[in-house]
């Protein structure tokens, strides 16, 4: 694909996410020869910084960039810090928009980057859709004279209501092929692999239904704390931080039909349906039946100690905001009806892994009584992340004597292909987004799909009576009650336990 002329803006340059992920990606992208001719990127933010300074931060002094650069020339670095700029916005994000098309127009002409533009907002979400408005009213948001896009990192909204009147302000200024709405776990190569692996194999897909499945198990788990995001973790917690967005999109991908082909709004309707499809809890006792939430507290860990999350730099000593949470939940349509789908997200888990397993139904009528290992033992898992790869787990006769069966596993791991480099997720969207391409970015009823599922289960949480709110240790998988949710079927896969 064909990738144009053109600017990035990033507007919160100077925060955290852009030295951590937009310009290593960018980096990488540029390394690779991928990114157009005549490309710049312009950093805005609230800092009082010069072109210089901010080149030092992002690329010459970036502890992000270290290793990458190391062996490389320095001419080399030179060429792709030359490309990024810097504008203050002078102490606020609701002015200074004429020095800012300005500076645009300046850098169009100087680099020939024709009229592009990419606005990347990494900012707080409540500036979102004032930057919008703003660049619409310096009329930077027409199309007449090249394309105007508009990347929106998360979090996407706080609720359904906030989510949708996040859209409806954004649509005034940019119409929805215009928004792209950043979720980085679809940049993840595994979690695409999902598509794949569903849609191009014939050996999965005709199992891939009630007729076949048990249930499916999805894990999410972080071995870190809130680290110093105490203050914004507090008021957003696991549901709104990790299960609304990545992990309902994955869920999606696991639960959608076959689209009818690989445009993104092919895949994208598909999607939508997917995620209306999920049957929302409505009454307090399905939630209190199907939702468990728990904080960490003060433990040890290998003889180190380990702070609460209630003692949590920014984190208010009587918080109730979970950092771990496990759900249950049905999905109401032709394929997956009477399916049960148990996910769970945490921190301080004693790992960092998330998977998907496909648990299948034991065979209808089973010959080897005596065999000791439960055929129930057929599973289908996609290890999204660390050790990426795939899974499968089936029955092998012992030998000898009788009918004796043991587990054994068909394994294939991405590293495996080993000529093939692995693009990091926001170097893969940043590239989709410079090109074009949405299928990998949120669609606005996409979104709003997710958070209509999640938002009665917050409510609960939030106002429901007697809400319970365990506590796990630091390295433990959770609180002990989380088994209870699914203990009809047996215990919570735990990798590497
Ligand atoms: C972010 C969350 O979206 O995803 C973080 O805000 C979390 O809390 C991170 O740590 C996890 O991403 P990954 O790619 O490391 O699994």
């Amino acid at each position: 694909k064909k990738t144009e002329n053109q600017i990035l803006v990033i507007f919160g340059a100077s925060g955290d996410l852009t030295a951590r992920k937009l310009i290593p990606a960018l980096f990488n992208l540029y390394v690779a020869r991928q990114l157009p001719k005549n490309f710049v990127v312009l950093g805005a933010s609230r800092s009082d910084l010069t072109d210089e300074e901010f080149r030092n931060r992002v690329v010459y002094e970036s502890p992000y960039l270290k290793e990458k650069i190391e062996d490389l020339k320095e001419n080399y670095i030179q060429g792709f810090a030359d490309k990024i700029f810097y504008e203050d916005l002078g102490g606020t994000y609701d002015t200074a928009y004429d020095g800012l098309r300005k500076r645009v127009e300046g850098l169009k002409k100087d680099f020939q980057t024709s009229g592009n533009i990419i606005y990347y907002l990494s900012t707080p979400p409540t500036l979102y859709e004032t930057i919008a408005q703003r660049l619409a009213d310096a009329g930077m948001n027409t199309q007449n004279n090249g394309w105007k896009r508009l990347i929106v990192e998360k979090p996407f909204g706080y609720s359904l209501d906030t989510a949708r009147k996040l859209n409806q302000g954004l649509h005034q200024f940019f119409t929805e092929p215009q928004i792209y709405r950043i979720d980085h776990y679809l940049g993840k190569e595994t979690v695409q692999n999902l598509l794949v692996t569903r849609f191009s194999n014939s050996i999965f897909e005709p199992l891939w239904n009630r007729n076949y499945i048990h249930h499916v198990e999805i894990t999410n788990a972080e071995s870190v704390g809130v680290e110093k995001r105490g203050g914004y973790y507090d008021k957003s917690g696991a549901l709104r931080d990790m299960f609304q967005n990545h992990l309902l999109q994955i869920v999606s991908l696991v639960v959608m039909e076959p689209p009818i082909g690989d445009q993104p709004e092919e895949i994208r309707n598909e999607k939508v349906k997917a995620l209306k499809s999920l049957r929302i809890m409505k009454d307090e006792k399905t939630l209190w039946d199907n939702t468990i939430r728990a904080q960490y507290v003060a433990s040890e860990v290998n003889g180190k100690k380990v702070k609460g999350y209630r003692e949590e730099e920014g984190v208010d000593p009587n918080s109730t905001t979970e950092t771990y949470a496990a759900i249950k939940f049905f999905v109401d349509n032709w394929r997956w009806e009477g399916v049960p789908f148990y996910v769970r997200t945490a921190k301080r888990m004693p790992t960092k892994v998330t998977e998907v397993v496909i648990h299948f139904k034991t065979p209808h009528h089973q010959i080897f009584k005596d065999s000791g290992v439960n055929s129930k033992d057929n599973k289908l898992i996609i290890r999204i992340q660390p050790d990426e790869g795939i899974l499968m787990k089936f029955g092998v006769k012992v030998p000898g004597q009788g009918f004796k069966v043991e587990r054994a596993n068909l394994d294939f791991y991405y590293s495996s292909l080993a000529e093939t480099y692995v693009m990091e997720a926001y170097e893969r969207l940043l590239l989709d987004a410079m090109q074009g391409d949405a299928t990998l970015y949120a669609r606005a009823d996409e979104v709003e799909a997710a958070w209509e599922f999640v938002d009665p289960i917050l409510d609960y949480w939030k106002n429901g009576k007697d809400v319970r709110m365990y506590g796990y240790s630091a390295g433990v998988w959770g609180p002990e009650n989380a088994d209870e949710l699914i203990d009809d079927l047996g215990t919570w896969r735990n990798p590497g336990a």
